[in-house]
């Protein structure tokens, strides 16, 4: 190969190699491009469901609980409870989980208000389905920021942080209160509508 076809030949590849480049990056932008208007058209036509009578479809659930285990693997406290465990403490959290708590995750009957039941995602009843087997940080994490898009609040504004570990205890001994916390908790009225 001489100098003038091996220059010739570079600018050919140089040519071609931009050419294809530039190919691969408008193909790109084009498939983002008509990937975001196909979820727009999707939103404005209604395709999205956003009805909360509805069973979350695999990869939302997947998704959202992804992002909340690593959100709570970052950021929960990994801290003791400060609070002592004593039937005073108990009593006290249990006492806020009447207030702001039953009407969603029921008493001790373990058995779902019309509310808890049309929510969208459920509530679980945690008398049945209860969180004593996570960490007191995790659950702390939940009360305090509560859990996007899903019905859980956020109680940072509304309880104490005294108040918010209050409740994490009760939720953390549920299943082996003493005496006098286990009467007042089962003392409480039952949510579900038919044992009006
Ligand atoms: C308006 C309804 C509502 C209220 C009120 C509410 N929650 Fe929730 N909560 C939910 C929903 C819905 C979820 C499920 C979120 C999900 O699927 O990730 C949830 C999740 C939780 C979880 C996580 C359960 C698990 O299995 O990991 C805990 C713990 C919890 N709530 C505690 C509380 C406490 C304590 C209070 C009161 C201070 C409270 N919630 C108030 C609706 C509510």
């Amino acid at each position: 190969m001489n100098s003038d076809t091996k220059s010739l030949f570079s600018i050919l590849s140089v040519f071609y190699g931009g050419h294809l480049i530039r190919g691969i990056l408008v193909g790109v932008i084009g498939m983002l491009l008509i990937e975001v208007l196909g979820v727009y058209l999707c939103a404005q036509l209604g395709a999205i469901p956003a009805n909360a009578d509805a069973k979350p479809p695999f990869i939302e659930k997947w998704l959202a609980r992804k992002a909340l285990h690593a959100a709570i693997d970052r950021t929960a406290p990994r801290t003791q409870n400060p609070v002592a465990l004593n039937d005073a403490n108990l009593l006290d959290g249990i006492k806020l989980y009447a207030a702001d708590c039953a009407v969603c995750h029921g008493t001790a009957d373990g058995e779902a208000s019309h509310i808890a039941r049309g929510l969208f995602q459920k509530a679980p009843q945690l008398a049945r389905h209860g969180v004593e087997d996570d960490t007191e940080g995790e659950t702390y994490w939940k009360l305090y920021h509560g859990i996007r898009l899903t019905g859980m609040p956020a109680f940072r504004e509304t309880l104490s942080e005294n108040e918010i570990w209050k409740i994490t205890l009760f939720l953390k001994h549920m299943d082996s209160l003493p005496p006098m916390p286990k009467k007042a908790w089962q003392a409480l009225a039952p949510q579900s509508a038919h044992s009006i």
